[in-house]
């Protein structure tokens, strides 16, 4: 797909993959809106970057839609949707808690569907837009005692 001239919205751009997808579409000739947690962490991506700022917490209903208004008031038509930000659940299958999984699941799985509802006006507008996710999946073999590594899990997105 050829960026140039397109918007793209890139979610967990404070490091990692997030920032560096953001910087390879800047660098592609894109309009990257560079989401973080805090809006503190998405200035400082977004000028790392040559992007604009968005902000807001995945892991709750109020931060996906705190995302999504800021990008919608930025870019009414939204070419690219990267659904990159994301939580692992690091520990033994016997440490793993409820709260864990939940939060897993807010951040990975609740957030890339409620924030790609909350953003399909600026998508459709878009005509030819694309949603993105940036998956894991992993696993770790049971074996008597041994379940070092963490618990088998699936951190897809959406
Ligand atoms: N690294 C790998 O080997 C690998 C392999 C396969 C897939 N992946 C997937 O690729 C994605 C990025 O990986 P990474 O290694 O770059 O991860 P990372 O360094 O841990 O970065 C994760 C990003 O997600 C953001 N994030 C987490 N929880 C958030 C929340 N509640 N609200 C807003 N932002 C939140 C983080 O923001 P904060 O800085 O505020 O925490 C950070 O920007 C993840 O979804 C991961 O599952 C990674």
């Amino acid at each position: 797909m050829r960026l140039a001239d397109r918007t793209a919205l890139v979610t967990g751009t404070s490091r990692g993959l997030g920032l560096e997808i953001a910087r390879l579409f800047a660098a592609e000739g894109a309009r990257v809106l560079c989401h973080a947690r805090t809006r503190e962490a998405a200035v400082a991506a977004a000028e790392a970057v040559g992007g604009e700022p968005v902000w807001g917490d995945l892991s709750t209903q109020e931060g996906v839609l705190e995302t999504a208004a800021l990008a919608v008031a930025a870019a009414p038509e939204l070419h690219v949707l990267v659904h990159n930000a994301g939580i692992g659940s690091p520990g033994s299958i016997e440490e793993h808690s409820r709260e864990q999984f939940d939060r897993v699941m807010a951040v990975n799985a609740a957030a890339p569907l409620f924030l790609t509802q909350a953003l399909l006006g600026p998508l459709r507008a878009a005509w030819n837009s694309y949603v993105v996710s940036v998956m894991e999946i992993s696993s770790d073999e049971v074996s008597g005692s041994d379940t070092e590594g963490g618990t088998g899990s699936c951190r897809g997105k959406g």
